[in-house]
């Protein structure tokens, strides 16, 4: 996967056109390496560019979680081109956002069979006044950012993601079709007997086991690398001697195997797990997760067919994120969660870039939410990255370091500001 640093190719949009995306009827901006910046008043459409740039590369929006209000209203559909240069060959991703029906990829004009085949073409990291969630919200949001940022180092999770949640989706209404204890409050017809889910549940365990760990263990690994990126990138924002922040990777369930064993379980540190496990191989990690993952979900079983929901797995695991010792969440103040959201998005930059080309970096209106200190060395933290997008609704609040073209966003459409 890693190539050779000189080999590196620098990796920059050149053009984005988009067609009743958002509040754009159409608009084609031309873009270059280096830094762009868009200014304009609240609610003139910077973000809804650079929201079609993150879509562009991740097929997600990263503040609607429906493609509905990615369409400009009274619009069947929306379209987002955009051209980028990878050195020595050039492509040229468009994506058809249709409402009420299945949207399209195309790669090079040539349509894919799944869009998800587009991921990985344009890699972006985006930081935005949202990602306050990641450390305030639920687990949910740091779920996601694991996932997010394991697709885009390995394109092939985006699969792993979607084969899990759909099997994950099927146990569920399998476990809610059995009904509450005693079969009362469920739609009959619907509900089947305990005896009869219980037989077609062992193979839904076993599916949601062999997804599921070979989801869960992705994120640990992932979560092993990103650590020291994290806590590095904290003190480069917040200033030496605020941190350490940490973070650690945190399953639903115990190995009951391992606890059966007498052995105690190394206490969700990820460095005292990678250290018992240095000689095993990912193959044998994973197959021991889902050793683990399929007898919690028999030691659970009774509570799950009561409750109707699905009680171990990968999407009940939580990214532990620590300011000094203390939980982010609940402690650490607004300045500082927004500090350990701006380091959770830099070591994904680290990460994405180390030995790779760059990810085109995607700041929208985070200058405003810092201090001067805070900005001053962001700034200089992004300033070397092949190509960054910033908006700002007050350019004044961009530090200087960032220099390079200016547009104004107005009314739908952009100008070259002084
Ligand atoms: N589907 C849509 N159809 C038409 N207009 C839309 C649609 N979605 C959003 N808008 C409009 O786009 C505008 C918001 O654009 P955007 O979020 O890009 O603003 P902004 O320039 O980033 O503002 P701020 O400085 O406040 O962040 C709003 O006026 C909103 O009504
Ligand atoms: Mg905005």
């Amino acid at each position: 996967m890693s190539v050779l640093a000189d080999t590196l190719e620098d990796v920059h949009l050149t053009r984005l056109a988009l067609t009743d995306f958002r509040s754009y009827a159409a608009v084609d901006v031309p873009l270059e390496p280096g830094v762009t910046i868009f200014g304009g008043a609240n609610g003139e459409g910077k973000t809804n560019l650079v929201e079609a740039v993150g879509y562009a590369a991740t097929l997600t929006s990263h503040r609607a979680a429906q493609d509905a209000p990615l369409i400009r209203a009274g619009a069947e559909q929306a379209i987002i081109r955009a051209a980028i240069s990878t050195g020595s060959n050039d492509a040229l991703v468009e994506i058809e956002l249709n409402a009420g029906r299945a949207n399209r990829v195309r790669l090079n004009r040539a349509p894919l069979t799944r869009p998800r085949e587009v991921l990985g073409v344009l890699r972006t990291v985006l930081f935005a006044p949202e990602d306050l969630a990641l450390v305030k919200g639920d687990p949910g949001e740091r779920r996601r950012f694991l996932d997010d940022l394991l697709v885009a180092m390995a394109p092939r999770y985006a699969a792993v993601r979607a084969d899990y949640e759909r099997v994950l989706k099927q146990r569920t209404a399998l476990l809610k079709s059995a009904g509450p204890k005693g079969g009362l409050g469920r739609a009959k017809g619907v509900q089947q007997s305990r005896e009869a889910v219980t037989a077609t549940l062992d193979v839904w365990d076993a599916h949601l086991a062999r997804t599921g760990a070979e989801l869960l263990v992705a994120r640990e690994h992932l979560v092993h690398a990103l650590r020291p990126h994290v806590e590095r990138a904290y003190l480069a924002v917040a200033g030496d001697g605020r941190g350490p922040a940490e973070i650690a990777y945190r399953r639903s369930f115990e190995a009951p195997d391992e606890t059966a064993a007498g052995s105690e379980r190394p206490d969700g540190d990820p460095d005292v797990i990678h250290r018992a496990r240095a000689d095993e191989s990912h193959g044998d990690r994973v197959r021991a997760a889902e050793r683990s993952l399929r007898a919690a979900l028999l030691e659970v079983r009774s509570s799950e067919l009561d409750r109707g929901v699905c009680l171990a797995g990968p999407h009940r695991d939580e990214l532990e994120l620590s300011i000094r010792a203390l939980p982010a969440r609940g402690y650490a103040s607004h300045g500082e969660s927004w500090s350990l959201a701006l380091a959770l998005r830099l070591a994904s930059f680290d990460l994405l870039r180390s030995g790779r080309e760059d990810p085109v970096l995607i700041l929208d209106d985070v200058f405003a939410e810092l201090d001067a200190g805070r900005r001053d060395r962001l700034a200089t933290l992004v300033a070397t990255a092949e190509q960054v997008l910033v908006t700002a609704a007050v350019p004044a609040d961009v530090p200087e370091i960032l220099t390079g073209r200016h547009f104004t966003v107005s009314a739908g459409a952009l100008t070259d500001a002084p």
